[in-house]
């Protein structure tokens, strides 16, 4: 049987309809398409969210305190950058997606994500006063509910139990009708995030909730990869073990490269041969200066941070954090080593994004660099295609710190260069080197193509 729902929509000036089609399979087997979703936070997580369930057919809501976000996106502009963004934007803004300031798409969403950030405390652990406050708020508008069992799902990176005694309670306060909760863990690569969506390896629904589960399947039944039903607290856990695990193996990978370097040996060959084992597989395990970004260090720290607070000493989880935290400074003193007095010498510094194809610079492995040569009173001429504007907040344009446009020009008249990020037009680099005062050149990702680079644990 096939019902189709014709509802009448209003959403500011704009007012459409959407068509809603329920195909009832032989044993009650439901596909809904085209669900009523409104995702709580606009960041990379609940933006990308957002859209691509726009492009999937559904009708979104993105709800953030900031009005400024708000209005960018209504404006069909990306508010940061991401491979297809603007592109979808374009397509679904005003039609069926649409940000707000408010929660009032709440009561008539089938499904509410909560995408909001879970920044670190002082102490590592993630501070949950975003979650808490959202799943409040989702409680207080779904009063007004009028739709049948919505579903509250925690997207955002939370430690396990948080889904089962913060959020659920904090919604139930002010909810009598019955509702369904659940976790669902992203696992969106920055600059690659729509991709990673549309095609995910897997997707984890963390319920316990029979109901629930079944609409979280109608959420994703347009998706091609397995879908794994865990406990809430589990689906939690994963998503720090994902992380971790990935963490581990760069660290790994870095421990191994930095015994190579000494030894005088490829470790890039040598991940190579352990990669092809079927066991082990060869993603993650590029070593060089290490990872930053707002995921790797904050999930291994809070998971630690979790460890320690059930009387569990997390061993392994501090040597991954101490080898990624020493890579810079081993960088630091391979340069020494080679140009030794680094006072008023020229470094080039070529990336600041904490990796290829971002904006980003949150814990980039360049801005830890970026210190450590003002600390020797070196002067640092960088470039980045993207990051740059960012790194001026920290770090404005002085008479020790100059930000180029182009890597050639990074590098005229430099005594030096660090390599900090993985950007492919750093592969194609060649003659530009010439421009430097002295070629002594060290590459932290692996990407350069001349002889005479030198790897910094290769
Ligand atoms: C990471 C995970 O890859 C995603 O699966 C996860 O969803 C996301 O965190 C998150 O928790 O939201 P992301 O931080 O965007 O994604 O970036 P990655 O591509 O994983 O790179 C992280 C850092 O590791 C970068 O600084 C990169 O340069 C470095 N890296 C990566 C290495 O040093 N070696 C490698 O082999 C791979």
């Amino acid at each position: 049987m096939i019902t189709l729902h014709l509802i009448r929509k209003e959403h500011r000036a704009d007012v459409h309809l959407t068509i809603r089609i329920i195909i009832i399979l032989p044993e009650d087997r439901i596909i809904l398409y085209m669900l009523t979703i409104t995702i709580i936070g606009s960041g990379y997580v609940g933006l990308i969210t957002g859209i691509c369930l726009a492009e999937r057919g559904n009708t979104v809501t993105v709800v953030d305190i900031d009005e400024e976000k708000v209005r960018v996106i209504n404006a069909g502009e990306p508010p940061i950058y991401e491979e297809g963004l603007q592109e979808l934007l374009k397509k679904h803004v005003g039609v069926s997606l649409h940000a707000s300031t408010s929660y009032t798409s709440v009561s008539e969403s089938d499904v509410i994500f909560i995408a909001v950030g879970t920044p670190p405390l002082p102490d590592g652990s993630a501070d949950l006063q975003y979650i808490r406050s959202a799943a409040e708020q989702i409680g207080i508008a779904l009063l007004e509910k009028h739709v049948k069992y919505p579903v509250v799902v925690v997207k955002s990176t939370v430690p396990p139990t948080t889904t089962r005694d913060i959020v659920c309670p904090a919604v139930k306060k002010h909810m009598e009708e019955p509702f369904g909760c659940c976790m669902n863990p992203e696992f969106l690569r920055e600059g690659r995030a729509i991709e990673d969506f549309m095609h995910p390896d897997r997707i984890v629904i963390g319920s316990d909730d029979e109901e629930a589960i079944a609409k979280m399947k109608q959420v994703y039944a347009d998706f091609d990869a397995p879908i794994l039903v865990t406990s809430p607290t589990a689906a939690e856990m994963i998503k720090y073990a994902a992380n971790a695990m990935l963490a581990t193996r760069i660290s790994f990978s870095n421990e191994i490269g930095n015994v190579c370097k000494k030894l005088g040996i490829d470790v890039y060959e040598v991940m190579k041969g352990v990669g092809l084992d079927n066991r082990i597989g060869p993603a993650f395990l590029n070593a060089g200066v290490g990872f930053g970004g707002s995921c790797f260090p904050k999930d291994v720290s809070a998971l630690a941070s979790l460890a320690t607070s059930v009387g569990i000493d997390p061993i392994l989880l501090h040597s991954v954090i101490t080898v990624n935290d020493n890579q810079p400074s081993i960088m630091m003193a391979l340069l020494e080593e080679r140009v030794h007095d680094l006072a008023d010498k020229q470094i080039a510094v070529l990336g600041l994004a904490f990796k290829d194809n971002t904006d980003d610079i949150r814990e980039s492995r360049a801005l830890c660099m970026i210190e450590l040569l003002r600390e020797k009173g070196a002067r640092i001429s960088c470039y980045d295609p993207m990051a740059m504007e960012e790194v001026k907040h920290i770090f404005p344009a002085s008479q020790e710190i100059s930000y180029m446009s182009s890597a050639g020009d990074a590098l005229d008249g430099a005594d030096a260069c660090l390599v900090m990020t993985e950007w492919p037009e750093f592969e194609k680099l060649d003659k530009e080197f010439s421009r430097m005062k002295t070629q002594i050149i060290i590459d932290g990702r692996h990407i350069l193509n001349i002889p005479h680079a030198e790897g910094l644990c290769w």
